[in-house]
């Protein structure tokens, strides 16, 4: 069963009865652009078709909000008027983002029509999930854009997608203590079949949905993208990515830019940065040569030219283990066992690094063997698997009544 089928199954076994609306959302594979989507920079993101689904329905119990989790059985039972304290509690590990995308749904209707719905969250919600945790495809904006989806359908609201995307971007800042930049919502939000999304990311976060625009992802016909998982698993919020933005933060402010990515490019610029502090020159010099591949990226891209897209994403590895310093030895492993393979156009660490996954650009007829090469290379170096699957660019996130309801 899939993540939508196995909500609904649990929703109507916990609350015995069909939810009103089913809400679901997919994680992303970042192609080129990672962490500059906080420093204002262009990225390309996928997203894939791994999805969170959330089924909602209107209050069982009247006065209170219930949350069940259909694959560990967890079940949440708090006062619909999501109190502070309800809210500052971090158990279950998904009570954050669950509770904090209604807590910031609410704001955000009350901030367009004050005279709006009141406090009460009341209703019923169950929820599933196939994009893994930890693996750095974005299972947390997955679980956000679903439940902010399904609960805005099932109570009419209609709110822009860009600020749905925004909403559950504060949720992930205020609730999960993560810091992040806008590419995960935006990309689960906006995704589209066949298609890559290019998002302009400073423009996006002041609101602006027109700074999206699409291209085709790589022709599957002609190429693969694998997504290696090395098990490892990443943790946010324990400060190594909030210190990876203050650093970017300080080299902009030395460079008397708004975001880093403002900084123009030159021999000006660059003076600067050699000036600067170790960690905040790295940091610059990674998120400004990053900047700077996206479009570059583009262009290979619209030209079909599938070995200068991997150069691009080897470059970027590169950039993103010497300079910014979030790989790991077995992301380091998979890109290295990735580009000694013929078949293989190029590999790089996506999302926020610090573990999680790999994605591999390898052409079509090789993909197989890529494949194999590269899971038994990490076998060989460290004792157990990895996971390799191969990803589609997908559709973003939707609503809708659940099939044969009613
Ligand atoms: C995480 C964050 C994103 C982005 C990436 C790195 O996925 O949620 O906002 O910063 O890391 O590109």
């Amino acid at each position: 069963m899939n993540a939508p089928a196995r909500a609904r199954a649990a929703f109507e076994r916990a609350f015995a009865r069909p939810p009103e609306v089913i809400g679901s959302a997919p994680g992303r594979v970042n192609l080129i652009g990672e962490h500059i989507d906080y420093c204002g920079g262009p990225v390309l993101p996928i997203a894939i078709d791994a999805r969170c689904a959330a089924c909602v329905g209107p209050p069982g119990e009247p006065g209170f909000l219930r949350v069940l989790a259909a694959d560990s059985g967890e079940m949440l039972r708090v006062p619909a008027d999501l109190s502070p304290e309800s809210l500052a509690l971090a158990a279950p590990a998904w009570r954050p983002y669950v509770l904090g995308t209604l807590a910031e749904l609410h704001a955000e209707v009350r901030g367009i029509a004050p005279e709006g719905p009141d406090a009460n969250h009341a209703c019923d919600i169950a929820f599933a999930g196939d994009v893994p945790l930890g693996a750095g495809l974005s299972s947390s904006a997955a679980l956000e854009v679903s439940v902010a989806t399904a609960c805005a359908a099932c109570r009419r609201l209609s709110i822009e997608p860009v600020r749905l995307a925004l909403l559950c971007q504060r949720a992930e800042h205020r609730y999960a203590g993560v810091p992040c930049g806008i590419m995960d919502q935006a990309a689960s939000v906006f995704g589209r079949a066949g298609h890559a999304m290019r998002i302009a990311c400073d423009r996006v976060q002041m609101g602006d949905a027109s700074a999206i625009s699409y291209v085709p992802a790589p022709d599957p016909a002609s190429c693969a993208l694998l997504v290696v998982n090395t098990g490892v698993r990443h943790a946010l919020a324990d400060g190594a990515y909030a210190d990876r933005r203050a650093a970017c933060e300080t080299a902009a402010r030395a460079l008397g830019v708004r975001v880093l990515c403002d900084a123009p490019s030159g021999p000006q610029t660059d003076a600067a940065i050699l000036a600067m502090p170790d960690t905040i020159r790295r940091a610059a010099r990674h998120v400004l040569s990053e900047r700077d591949r996206v479009d570059g990226f583009i262009r290979a891209l619209a030209a079909r030219d599938w070995p200068a897209l991997g150069a691009i994403m080897l470059a970027s590895h590169a950039s993103l283990r010497d300079d910014y310093r979030v790989s790991c030895d077995e992301l380091d492993a998979v890109v290295d066992a990735a580009r000694e393979h013929p078949g293989v156009y190029g590999a790089r660490l996506t999302g926020a690094g610090f573990g999680g996954s790999a994605v591999v650009l390898a052409r079509r007829d090789a993909a197989d063997n890529a494949r194999a090469h590269i899971a038994s290379r990490f076998a060989a170096r460290f004792g157990r698997a990895c996971t390799v699957t191969e990803v589609r660019a997908s559709d973003g996130a939707r609503a809708s009544a659940p099939p044969n309801a009613g």
